[in-house]
């Protein structure tokens, strides 16, 4: 059923209240293409959980809230198994669910907000983990000629937090299901220190496969806010790339700043320079930067999104003042 003139108060993790001109829920592919056959909207945005989205203005077109759900064995053998999951299912029970049946892959991945469906958008990672370190394939419709496609792993251009899906396929395919392989055997993925450590204090040799995904957990609940309690969109911005000569010299004036080495140059940690620009923790008016972690902005309490646009235009004016280094959005701004 298509709702116009819908609030999306409720279908944002950020609770801001801006109006779409049309609304509607699918449940399987086929009524995607109902939908669209029968409705001419030029513009259109598919959304999962609404957990890396931030509104600034009423959308004028359709929303399509994803909630295609299921999750199916395609496969398996002694080692690994192949399984699919509809667009809608919850990321963190999809893992759960893997979990609890000893398979390996994702545990790293534990509690990132949001769905299947979004995870390969933007090629999810924490951890050491990233979504296409397991993924097979992405089914989604065309939106131009309601066709069925199949985007192999290596169709789809994952990069950190990038893929085709954010970049020439924006908004021209709907994901309806992807289909990953996991394995039946565990060999913890530790190299992320903050996870070594954490593990390493509970004075666990030999982690199982729920003590990483437990522990997963922890770490993101000690220092990322519950979206269910103070509304927040995750990681706002990413973690800036600089090539090896723009290192060298900044790594020359901010020795003391985390760093790590990515495509023949290095990432800069975005959180920590947010934090030398002394947000952290700040408050104007209904909007802040969050206490235990900087790279995360919060509406405290009926923020706008035009409010929240502008307090993340000043985090990056005074990073790009006091670093000469630009962030760029992980959040998509609408
Ligand atoms: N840091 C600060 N101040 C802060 C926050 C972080 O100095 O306020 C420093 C920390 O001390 C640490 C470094 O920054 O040395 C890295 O911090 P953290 O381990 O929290 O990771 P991150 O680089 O800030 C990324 C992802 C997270 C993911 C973690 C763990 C991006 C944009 N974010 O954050 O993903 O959970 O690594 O792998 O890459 C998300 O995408 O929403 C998200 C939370």
């Amino acid at each position: 059923m298509l709702v116009k003139n819908a609030s999306l108060k409720n279908f944002n993790t950020m609770k801001v209240d801006v109006s779409a001109a049309a609304f509607t829920t699918v449940k399987n592919a086929e009524q995607i293409i109902e939908t669209l056959s029968q409705n001419a909207y030029k513009n259109i945005l598919v959304i999962g959980s609404g957990s890396n989205i931030l509104f600034t203005e009423d959308f004028a077109g359709l929303i399509i809230k994803n909630e295609i759900t299921g999750i199916e064995i395609l496969t398996e053998d002694d080692r690994s198994i192949t399984v699919k999951a509809g667009a809608g299912v919850n990321w963190h029970n999809f893992v759960e669910y893997a979990v609890k049946n000893k398979w390996s892959g994702i545990e790293n991945l534990s509690l990132i907000p949001g769905t299947v469906g979004a995870a390969p958008v933007q090629n999810i990672g924490a951890y050491g983990q990233e979504i296409k370190d397991v993924l097979l394939s992405v089914s989604a419709i065309e939106l131009q000629g309601l066709k069925r496609v199949t985007f192999l792993k290596d169709d789809c251009g994952f990069s950190y937090r990038n893929s085709i899906f954010k970049q020439e396929s924006k908004n021209k395919h709907i994901i309806t299901s992807a289909t990953f392989e996991l394995k039946k055997t565990f060999i913890p993925l530790l190299s992320y220190p903050a996870l070594a450590k954490a593990i390493e204090q509970k004075n666990i040799l030999e982690p199982s496969l729920n003590q990483v995904m437990e522990t997963v957990v922890e770490i993101r609940q000690s220092k990322l806010p519950d979206y269910f309690t103070l509304s927040n969109c995750g990681s706002f911005f990413t973690n800036p790339f600089l090539p090896k000569p723009g290192f060298d010299v900044f790594i020359a004036e901010n020795s003391e700043a985390p760093f790590y080495p990515f495509n023949n140059g290095y990432k800069l940690s975005a959180g920590w320079l947010i934090e030398q620009c002394g947000w952290k923790g700040k408050r104007i008016g209904n909007v802040g930067c969050y206490e235990h972690h900087a790279l995360v902005i919060v509406n405290y309490n009926n923020a706008s999104g035009k409010e929240i646009y502008d307090f993340s235009c000043s985090i990056r004016d005074s990073v790009y003042k006091k670093f000469g280094v630009e962030l760029e959005y992980e959040v998509n701004i609408i």
